[in-house]
């Protein structure tokens, strides 16, 4: 058995990408000349993860055979029908019994993601060692995100989807940006307890800090994205005005 007590990644991959209009997976849709995905493992590289999960499944031999060539301590999971983003994580539960240290979970659809982020959340969590810490930032249009609810004090109370906010929760303008610091055993412990019981019937990771609250545990959300981490890809506008983003940024 490895040993497994640095930190690891699970990178969300598995979708199609429905509003991308392409035949490509949304994952392997190229910015700068590049697959988007690449950026998001060189992202993690450079914050010094080494061990990578993605989870593949909409044209998954695709998907593995662009990552073949790049080397380093990857594994791929499957996940057959895209029942979600928690569901997805869910296919790594096994790959994770042995992981000892914290686990980052990111999307596959966000190049943007800085080593600096990534950084600022492990040292964070190497100090208060909460049970899952939360990467935020505060979004001008929020739009389609979810939203970051905090109670009167601020502190954490939970994630809720945009599709399945109320009109007051819409006007929060702290947004989730999917990405998640978690202490490995609490991961697996709320992974256990999602339903599909919402708008979307989809196993939302965005449940897991709720969860996690529930039984007691220690979440936090801090705001240490940069505004260039609010850009993610869901559609062609988004794919081109990333793109141009980065291509001002020197990537
Ligand atoms: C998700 C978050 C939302 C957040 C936003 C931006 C959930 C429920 N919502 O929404 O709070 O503001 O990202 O970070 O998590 N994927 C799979 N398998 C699935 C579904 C998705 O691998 O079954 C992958 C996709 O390929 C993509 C990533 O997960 O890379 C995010 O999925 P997407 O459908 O884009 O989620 P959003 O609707 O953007
Ligand atoms: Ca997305």
């Amino acid at each position: 058995m490895p040993n497994r007590t640095e930190p690891c990644a699970v990178v969300l991959a598995a979708g199609k990408g429905t509003r991308m209009k392409s035949d490509l997976p949304k994952v392997l849709c190229p910015v700068v000349d590049r697959p988007m995905i690449h950026f998001v493992l060189d992202a993690l590289e450079n914050a010094g993860i080494r061990r990578q999960i993605i989870v593949v499944g909409y044209e998954a031999d695709a998907v593995k055979q662009e990552l073949a060539s790049r080397g380093g301590d990857i594994e791929f999971v499957l996940q057959e029908e895209q029942l979600g983003t928690g569901h997805a994580v869910q296919m790594a539960q096994s790959a994770l019994a042995s992981q000892l240290g914290p686990t980052i979970v990111v999307a596959g659809d966000s190049p943007l993601i800085q080593p600096t982020s990534l950084k600022k959340l492990l040292d964070h969590f190497a100090k208060t060692k909460p049970a899952l810490l939360l990467g935020t930032l505060k979004k001008e249009n929020p739009e389609g995100l979810g939203r970051i609810v905090r109670d009167s004090n601020g502190s954490f109370l939970g994630i809720v989807e945009h599709k399945d906010a109320t009109e007051e929760q819409r006007k929060i303008c702290e947004v989730n940006m999917s990405t998640y610091l978690f202490n490995t055993p609490d991961l697996l412990d709320s992974l256990s307890k999602l339903s599909n019981d919402n708008t979307q019937s989809e196993y939302y990771l965005t449940d897991c800090p709720r969860l996690l609250r529930e039984s007691g545990r220690d979440v936090e959300a801090i705001a240490v994205l940069q505004s260039c981490e609010s850009l993610s890809i869901n559609n062609p506008a988004e794919l081109e005005l990333v793109d141009q983003t980065m291509r001002s940024m020197g990537y």
